[in-house]
């Protein structure tokens, strides 16, 4: 196999930077590792060739492995010494003035034909390149933290790249074992961008007092199949770094309301509460484990209350049958009885305006999302609206538990938890179609590889029916006249003939 590059230089050999520099030199390249820190480059070498001697302990590696790796990783002391490279991958300082200064110091001593990327994360490509004589050569190189372990890269192409320079980025990512995706130079690219829907509705939820940090990362844990809640994503990445992520592509976006970042992040970064790493975020750590309260027991009930079921309940077959596996006694009457809990299962909706719109008792009104296949999820949430009767909201909790499910009653919203958060992913990976960022097949693969996301958005938009996701937007947006769920106009087409998300050609 002959490699895309013989000779790379990374420039900045901090967390990302040596792991570029590692899966170059697996890969087969003589790799140069630069820094204006000289004791960063021995630092960066000494942690890789230990990264390397412990997969050789694990058996992983091979002794001559080991050796050939670590001979094709060098450390260069001068810029100079990058002279002969096809290839300079930079990871230092995300500043752009400095970014900029440094290709144009590069283009003036490498040969015409090297090919200079960056690892930036949030500036823009195009601008980093604005700069510079051979604009084409340019392009970014984007990796996830740790580089060897996030098996995924975008190649995004700035204004003036060639698209053959990302193609052999594209077989170079390949050959380091990486999956490349491509991506037009927009804000965030492909994973920051597609990552906006999780945390800022999930924040929108809390500051609406729906429901508590932990309740909200058990829901769309057990309901979607996330494997980090919101609050605890958070938490990891700390608000120092994620904070000025959501003001940085909601502004570049010229304040588009999908991606408003809250008050809530604010202040608490303002304050220093900003995650594990100071032992203190949403959760306190003890130990560097997180406190977590316990859930609400499921309350005692002696006798439970008939069960009527709204008829323009979603999955109205699928909740009578739950019902009746779960030994309700089930209303068929056109009405509910006076003595009945009264369940609907909006889209969108919050339960008091549909207690309202069907002329149903608030009092006895309890709502259950039942947007995903009650099977497959490990939680039901119900939700009460303002005037629900305790006895009603504990008959729907007990009843609900009793197969030993978890389940959750939050506040009414409109769109529970988990429809509020997914409607938002999807339509936010649906617009990023539309704007053509990429493609839906590269998005889904950045998503799930990026974030670790159980399924890419558009596959999750089709598996709940991209017009059960229309509706709920739909319905959200009357509900709090927020253009933020307006639905993207690509998504609404695709719902409108039942193509699927993925389907690229229109
Ligand atoms: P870091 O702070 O760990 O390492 C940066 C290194 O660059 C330091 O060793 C520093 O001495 C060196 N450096 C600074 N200015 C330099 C210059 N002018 N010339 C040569 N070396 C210089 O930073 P990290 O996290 O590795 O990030 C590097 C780049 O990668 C940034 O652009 C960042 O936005 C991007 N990035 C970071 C990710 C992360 O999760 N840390 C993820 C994806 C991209």
């Amino acid at each position: 196999m002959t490699i895309a590059f013989n000779q790379v230089a990374v420039i900045g050999a901090g967390a990302m930077g040596r792991g570029i520099a590692q899966i170059a030199a697996q890969a087969g390249s003589q790799v140069w590792l630069y820094d204006t820190q000289a004791d960063a480059i021995q630092k960066a070498k000494e942690a890789v060739f230990q990264v390397w001697e412990s997969l050789a302990t694990k058996g992983r590696l091979d002794a001559d492995t080991v050796n050939a790796y670590k001979s094709r990783l060098n450390g260069a002391s001068t810029l100079n010494d990058l002279k002969s490279c096809e290839l300079v991958v930079e990871a230092i300082v995300e500043r752009l003035d400095i970014k900029k200064s440094l290709f144009v110091e590069l283009e003036n001593l490498l040969p015409e034909t090297a090919v200079l990327v960056t690892n930036t994360s949030s500036l823009s490509v195009t601008a980093i390149a604005a700069a510079l004589k051979r604009p084409a050569n340019f392009a970014g190189y984007h990796f996830f933290n740790p580089v060897p372990l996030m098996k995924v890269v975008e190649v995004i192409a700035g204004l003036k790249t060639n698209p053959a320079v990302c193609e052999r980025l594209t077989e170079f990512a390949t050959q380091m074992g990486h999956t490349p995706v491509q991506a037009n130079d927009t804000p965030g690219f492909i994973v920051n961008h597609a990552g906006r829907g999780y945390g800022t509705e999930a924040l929108r939820i809390v500051s609406e007092g729906v429901a508590d940090f932990a309740t909200i990362d058990r829901i769309l844990k057990d309901q979607v199949g996330f494997k980090l809640g919101p609050f605890e994503l958070f938490d990891l990445t700390a608000l120092d770094v994620s904070h000025p992520v959501m003001e940085s592509i909601y502004n570049q976006y010229y304040q588009e309301p999908r991606y408003r970042p809250s008050v809530i992040t604010a202040q608490r970064l303002a304050g220093g509460v900003v995650g594990k790493k100071v032992g203190e975020g949403f959760y306190t750590y003890v130990e560097g484990k997180p406190v977590i309260a316990p859930e609400p027991p499921v309350p005692e009930v002696k006798e439970f209350p008939p069960v009527w079921v709204s008829p323009r309940a979603s999955r109205r077959l699928e909740l009578l049958q739950l019902l009746k596996d779960l030994g309700a006694t089930i209303e068929t009457g056109a009405s509910p009885s006076p003595q009945a809990l009264t369940l609907v299962a909006p889209l969108g909706f919050d339960v008091t305006t549909v207690a309202v719109v069907e002329r149903l008792d608030p009092a006895r009104t309890v709502g259950i999302d039942m947007l995903f296949d009650d099977a497959a999820t490990k939680r039901r949430v119900l939700a009460t609206n303002p005037a629900t009767r305790s006895d009603m909201r504990d008959a729907a909790h007990a009843l609900f538990a009793k197969d030993g499910k978890a389940v959750s009653v939050v506040r009414d919203s409109g769109g529970f938890i988990t429809q509020r958060v997914v409607a938002n992913i999807v339509n936010i990976a649906a617009d990023m179609c539309q704007q053509r960022v990429c493609t839906p097949q590269d998005l889904d693969i950045a998503v799930t590889l990026g974030l670790g996301y159980p399924v890419g958005p558009l596959a999750l938009g089709n598996k709940l029916g991209p017009t059960n996701v229309l509706e709920v937007l739909f319905n959200l947006q009357t509900v709090y006249g927020d253009p933020r769920y307006r639905p993207s106009p690509w998504l609404r087409r695709r719902g409108a003939i039942g193509l699927s998300l993925l389907q690229t050609e229109d």
